[in-house]
């Protein structure tokens, strides 16, 4: 982060109880995929940013460099800052080489705070505060759940056209399109009252239509055709909003969210008498349509048989698969407790087995009759890069059920 690899230890307070952040999701804080001219995020991250450059003139302006780490609350006016770095880093003074590194990037972090729930109207009791949703690295700081999270710092800022490129977090079940690191794309437009009295149309209607115009013209650039859908939904930043979804794999997949920014967000920014339209899309889904990548977890592969083939750094590769290796599934079946949830099996699971585990799947569930629920999943295991022997599965289900067992109060049947 910020050119400087922060660690777990680094960042988190011994046993802080609020701290829900795994070492295999710290290990990707710095890894930048979306950086990198010849990863698929980075290829379209700059298919994007083409788009836009050539239909409004290079006006957008794009960050994407902006810390994932992101406070939910602002420190008080006259807060001693250093005391507020050395809390932050575990820290009890900055006279250490580790402080003296961080500090300079904390400290900007701290003029910008960016803000992942309040600034944009998510509201207290929303699910996706958490933290079986979101990860949350002590209470007041989390790892940004969408690029969202920068809007009211940029709007403050001035900024009318921009986007924002980024690694987002959230604790989630697994699949072939989940996966709890992955990477967003906001783009914001802001439009002053002379931009459209002369449509006839109210400011909304004049910024949906835009949006959708602007959007669709993406689609049709990186997509030629693919069947695509709007749906209307809910945001708690947006009004209306709309989701775009594309067909793949034989089902719906929703690529972006999008609408037209609440006013309070717009006001409370320095944005007067003015409309704008705003969308956050996940790059990975629409890469994996883009190149035909079977699952998410191969935008994380180091092997060379995946990296070689994006070389070029273009759209228009089709990715050939290398693996053809079948998975294996395990059934695991237990009694659980009030305080279950998948999200937080799926970390245990994903804890042990890594990028191993493609698929954990809710197969089985009843209640008896004396009230007690029994949940069967089924785990798929396999690896992208090579076969897996039996056993090296069993000895993995093994400590599966353990960690499950130890970590999730749950009675293994
Ligand atoms: N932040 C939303 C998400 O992550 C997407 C979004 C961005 C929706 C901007 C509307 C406007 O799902």
């Amino acid at each position: 982060v910020g050119g400087v690899k922060i660690t777990k230890d680094d960042v988190v307070r011994e046993n802080d109880p609020a701290n829900n952040v795994p070492d295999a999701i710290f290990s990707k804080l710095g890894m930048q995929l979306h950086r990198r001219e010849n990863h698929p995020i980075g290829i379209l991250k700059n298919a994007i940013y083409e788009y836009f450059d050539s239909n409004y003139s290079g006006k957008f302006v794009k960050f994407d460099d902006l810390s994932p780490i992101v406070s939910v609350k602002e420190p008080e006016k006259g807060a001693n800052k250093d005391r507020i770095i050395c809390d932050a880093i575990g820290k009890t003074d900055l006279n250490n080489k580790f402080a003296k590194l961080v500090k300079p990037y904390i400290r900007a972090l701290l003029k910008t705070l960016v803000k992942n729930f309040d600034d944009v109207l998510v509201p207290a009791d929303h699910v996706s505060r958490s933290n079986n949703d979101t990860y949350y690295v002590d209470a007041q700081t989390v790892l940004r759940c969408h690029t969202s999270a920068h809007q009211a710092e940029l709007l403050k800022s001035g900024h009318s056209h921009f986007l924002v490129t980024g690694d987002v977090y959230r604790r989630d079940s697994i699949d072939s399109t989940h996966y709890p690191v992955f990477h967003q794309m906001e783009g914001v437009r802001v439009f002053c009252s002379d931009e459209w009295v002369d449509s006839g149309l109210d400011g909304t209607s004049y910024a949906s239509m835009d949006l959708k115009k602007s959007l669709e013209g993406l689609a049709q650039k990186l997509f030629g055709d693919v069947e695509m859908r709007w749906i209307d939904t809910y945001f708690p930043f947006t009004n209306p909003s709309f989701e775009l979804e594309i067909y793949f794999q034989e089902k719906w997949m929703e690529v972006l969210g999008c609408g037209v920014t609440e006013q309070e967000i717009l006001e409370r920014n320095g944005k007067i008498d003015s409309v704008a339209w705003a969308f956050g899309l996940g790059l990975e889904r629409l890469a994996m349509v883009l190149f035909d990548i079977p699952d998410i977890r191969l935008f994380w592969s180091t092997d060379q048989r995946f990296t070689s083939q994006f070389s070029e750094g273009k759209l228009g590769i089709k990715f050939k698969p290398f693996s053809k290796y079948p998975p294996c599934y395990k059934d695991m079946s237990f009694w659980i407790s009030d305080s279950f949830t998948e999200n937080n099996l799926c970390e245990v699971v994903r804890g042990i087995a890594g990028d191993l585990v493609e698929e954990v799947r809710l197969i089985d569930n009843f209640t008896n009759k004396k009230g007690m629920t029994s949940h069967c999943y089924r785990i798929a295991y396999r690896s992208m890069e090579r076969s897996l022997t039996d056993e090296e599965i069993n000895q993995l289900q093994g400590d599966v059920r353990e960690a499950v067992q130890s970590k999730l109060k749950v009675i293994l049947r």
